[in-house]
């Protein structure tokens, strides 16, 4: 029967002989699947694999340094690389979901087509995706930011043309956690909720700004910061804010605000496929409220998202 412990050494000795001295790039999102599938090739290849962190200006507040920082403590071979102002210039305008996740997945190719480059001789691209994307790639809107998901913008990027090489395509998520746990990574990176490829920017109803999404971010952190010190978090599938292209009246002191709306959302799920909204305690709801309207300028009221999948879906766009 399948263990961890197994499919690490052969997986390890199968990568060995596969890639020999080759060089591998790989880009690392912060979730599971890259990280796994990072420290799998890292383990059979070392310095070899080099691997490239794109901080796309999407992610959760002080993700990028902090996941970037742990991929360095693992001994990864990791590049980051600051591409905020090309995504937001990329997103400029842009309202429609399909339009920004084309925007971005056009500008993420274009970034680490740009970074691929810059490695001499690389020979292979490496990936981190899990079986059930193998079954899903058609789908646009799919479970996982996998670069093969953007395949149909355009051109083939250079580096499309490397040799494919996914270690974990015939797992499921479990079994990817599993396989982390065996080769020690940190439960941080791995009991951490799926976080969408365009991140943020489809959870900013509207066009994207610079501000909007220090606003989202700061809201997103209270919201995930609360479920993690009360003991929720591991229950919850996934969870996130999002802000709202509409403005309430509201009051402050004597005075009438006039501000944004953030709503929370929080699933459970066992694959994503479908979902229930979770019933979070009530007093913890009323406390994050609180301190949501407290601390974030420019937000005066908060929602509670109390739809299921189907037929709402887990993201808003
Ligand atoms: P939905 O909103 O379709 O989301 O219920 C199901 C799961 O997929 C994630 N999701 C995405 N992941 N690129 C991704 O990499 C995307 O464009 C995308 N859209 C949704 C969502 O976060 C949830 O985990």
């Amino acid at each position: 029967s399948w263990t961890s412990d197994s499919f690490v050494e052969t997986t390890v000795a199968d990568l060995k002989k596969k890639i020999g001295n080759d060089k591998v790039v790989l880009g690392l999102s912060g979730g599971v699947d890259s990280s796994v599938a990072a420290v799998l090739l890292h383990k059979a290849i070392g310095q070899n694999l080099y691997c490239i962190f794109v901080d796309n200006g999407l992610l959760r507040k002080g993700e990028f340094e902090e996941v970037l920082e742990s991929y360095k403590s693992m001994g990864l071979n990791v590049k980051g690389v600051d591409s905020k102002k090309r995504f937001y210039d990329a997103l400029a305008g842009l309202s429609d979901p399909e339009s920004k996740r084309k925007a971005i997945g056009k500008t993420f190719i274009d970034v680490f087509d740009h970074e691929a480059h810059l490695i001499e001789g690389v020979k292979w691209l490496g990936q981190g995706t899990i079986y059930p994307d193998v079954i899903e790639s058609v789908s646009v809107k799919g479970p996982s930011a996998t670069i093969k998901s953007h395949h149909n913008v355009g051109g083939l990027p250079d580096f499309m043309k490397l040799k494919v090489v996914e270690p974990l395509n015939t797992l499921f998520k479990d079994e990817v956690r599993l396989v982390g746990k065996t080769l020690g990574i940190d439960q941080k990176i791995l009991g951490r909720h799926p976080f969408p490829g365009p991140g943020l920017a489809i959870r900013i109803l509207g066009d994207i700004t610079a501000e909007k999404v220090d606003i989202l971010q700061k809201v997103d952190a209270i919201f995930i910061n609360g479920l993690k010190s009360e003991g929720l978090y591991d229950q919850v599938w996934q969870a996130g804010a999002i802000l709202l292209p509409v403005q309430s009246v509201g009051v402050m002191g004597d005075e009438r605000t006039y501000e944004k709306v953030v709503a929370l959302r929080a699933v459970t799920s066992l694959d994503g496929m479908t979902a229930d909204w979770c019933h979070l305690p009530y007093d913890f709801l009323g406390k994050i409220s609180n301190e949501i309207i407290n601390k974030v300028k420019g937000v005066n009221r908060v929602v509670y998202d109390i739809s299921s999948k189907p037929p709402a879906t887990i993201e808003w766009e």
